[in-house]
């Protein structure tokens, strides 16, 4: 019974587990008998019988080694995240990853411990996602492109002057998700969106110019990929989270979820229109340090998580989390990674140059 039991089951470990991204994970694991809650850690907040492991903070790795789960899914926010993105990789533990800013900084180590292990690495980025369906079983050579579509977020149409006195409750308003305070703001900025740029880069080792970003306002079409012989496959739904944390926690088996489908007897509009890189800086950076490479992603994302910081505590305004970005990125020149020590010591530089550059622009 025992051995059956484990054969069926997927023991999962929850990382972020107070979060988003993590509450939603909890009621897709509830909903469904083979998925088993191991272990679960938060930040900060407690979390006291959520699961028969828990940790709130620290070392994240040490729970897991406790753990030997069969599933990391990592739902931490920003860097905090990359050890337990590593952990899971260099073990052949199946990775289901929220947690996009630990591929960002570190995507040349992450697939080179993906290589190594084994495991699988299942997005759990809606975009993502949407263009790993698109992409499975699919021949490279036939591929064009992949189109990420970003919904714009609440500044959408808005010019450079209109957003020089916006504050942290205007960007917290996103239009279509409800997410973390952090991904909302980066949402705002588009950040997001580059961030994602440079993710998809390292999932699907594909080059950065055959990425294209589109605004879509909707957020119904979550991602496509575009074929050499004109076709274009989209992947399409209501915005809602759980699919695709069910996908990536229920792979290969696509298990039902409680989300209602997306109701075609209806007028349904969708809208796509070109990303406005003028005004919405970061979207441009993030390709810049993406087209750097090497420690220039993990800067890039050091500086925005500080940047944000500073602008949801009213230190900066919104226009400066692109220049504060901008001016770490110069500070701080990108090197080839060879090790975790350059990527931990180049997060660490440019967080320091983020915080001067955020203190000059207060
Ligand atoms: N929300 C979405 O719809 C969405 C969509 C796509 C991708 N993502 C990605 O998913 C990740 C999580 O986003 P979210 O919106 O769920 O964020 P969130 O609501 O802010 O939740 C963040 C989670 O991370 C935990 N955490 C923070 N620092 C930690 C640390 N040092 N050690 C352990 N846990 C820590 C928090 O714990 P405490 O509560 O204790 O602070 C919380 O559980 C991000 O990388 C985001 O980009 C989110």
């Amino acid at each position: 019974m025992g051995f059956v039991h484990s054969v069926a089951m997927k023991r999962i470990a929850l990382l972020g587990a107070t979060g988003s991204i993590g509450r939603q994970a909890l009621e897709i694991i509830d909903g469904h008998p083979r998925l088993e809650l191991v272990a679960a850690a938060s930040g900060s907040q407690p979390i006291d019988g959520l699961a028969p492991l828990t940790q709130v903070g620290g070392d994240l790795t040490e729970l897991l080694e406790r753990a030997q789960p069969d599933v990391v899914l990592n739902a931490v926010v920003g860097f905090a995240g990359l050890p337990a993105t590593l952990w899971a990789l260099e073990r052949g533990v199946d990775l289901a990853l929220a947690n996009k800013e630990s591929l960002v900084a570190a995507g040349d180590l992450a697939t080179a411990a993906q290589r190594r292990g084994g495991g699988r690495l299942l997005p759990v980025d809606s975009e993502h996602s949407a263009a790993y369906q698109c992409l499975e079983e699919r021949r490279p050579e036939g591929v064009h492109s992949l189109v990420l579509t970003a919904s714009g977020g609440p500044f959408r149409g808005r010019s450079r002057e209109e957003l020089t006195d916006v504050g942290p409750e205007d960007a917290l308003a996103h239009p279509t998700w409800s997410m973390g305070p952090k991904i909302t703001i980066d949402s705002a900025t588009l950040m997001n969106k580059g961030l994602e740029v440079i993710e998809a880069h390292h999932l699907f080792a594909i080059p950065y110019d055959a990425i294209e970003v589109v605004v879509h306002p909707q957020s119904i079409v979550h991602g496509m990929v575009r074929f050499r012989d004109g076709a274009l496959l989209a992947h399409a739904g209501l915005p809602d989270m759980r699919v695709p944390i069910s996908w990536a926690l229920t792979h290969p088996g696509r298990e039902a979820t409680s989300v209602p489908a997306l109701d075609l007897t209806r007028p349904l509009s969708l809208d796509f229109e070109p990303v406005d890189v003028e005004t919405f800086r970061c979207l441009a950076l993030a390709r810049e340090a993406g087209a750097a490479g090497g420690t220039a992603p993990c800067v890039l994302n050091a500086a925005n998580e500080v940047a944000v910081g500073a602008f949801l505590e009213g230190r900066i305004g919104f226009l400066d989390i692109a220049a504060v970005v901008e001016e770490a990125l110069a500070r701080v020149p990108a090197e080839p990674v060879e090790s975790l020590e350059q990527v931990l010591d180049a997060d660490r530089r440019a967080r320091a140059a983020a915080a001067g550059a955020g203190a000059a622009a207060a």
